[in-house]
């Protein structure tokens, strides 16, 4: 698929079939979280693959941005020990959360192109998710990705238009 397409085809869908992804689909989207770009190769991430039907229903369940019971989570954490190892320890906040963003972009179009849906998730409550998943402090999850194969797919939604969010050399001058 060619990737222009995946940028704008790919849709935060909610709703999935009741049907299992395959290990081979799923090491594609991890293999593609371990390649996306990382401020100074520091790569402070942990994927935990989550399908186990119980931990999905707890997750689920303090997780009010999920709307539904996805087959899969991904849950995508920053590692506070290999970033302040290797940067300043006040740069983890910020530097943490984007790194994993950016292996969870990576996720998420890849599993588009391989015909599975996704949803980005922030909308939980983190403490309990560490708890469940056992996370030692260090540990911490940034973003959950709910996967499956998609019983809707949404419209796509209102964008802001190029001359909304992009200049010419200064911000008086829309592109
Ligand atoms: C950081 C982040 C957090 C998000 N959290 C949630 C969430 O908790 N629940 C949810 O349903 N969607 C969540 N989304 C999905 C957005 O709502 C979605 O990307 C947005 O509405 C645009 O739709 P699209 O992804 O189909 O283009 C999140 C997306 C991002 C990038």
């Amino acid at each position: 698929m060619d990737l222009y397409d995946a940028i704008l085809g790919r849709r935060s869908v909610r709703s999935y079939l009741p049907r299992e992804l395959d290990k081979a689909s799923i090491e594609k989207m991890l293999e593609a979280a371990r390649w996306a770009p990382t401020a100074g190769n520091v790569q402070p991430w942990k994927f935990i693959v989550v399908r186990n039907p119980i931990m999905l229903d707890l997750i689920h369940k303090v997780s009010p941005g999920m709307l539904e019971k996805p087959p899969m989570i991904i849950v995508v954490c920053s590692d506070k020990n290999i970033a302040c190892k290797f940067g300043e320890a006040r740069e983890y906040d910020y530097l943490g959360p984007v790194d994993c963003a950016l292996a969870v972009e990576n996720i998420v179009l890849v599993a588009y192109s391989l015909g599975i849906a996704t949803c980005i998730v922030r909308s939980f409550i983190a403490s309990a998710l560490s708890e469940f998943l056992d996370l030692p402090s260090h540990i911490r999850p940034e973003l959950l990705i709910t996967a499956g194969y998609a019983r809707d797919v949404p419209k796509p939604p209102q964008k802001l238009l190029l001359k909304e969010i992009a200049y010419n050399e200064k911000l008086t001058s829309s592109w």
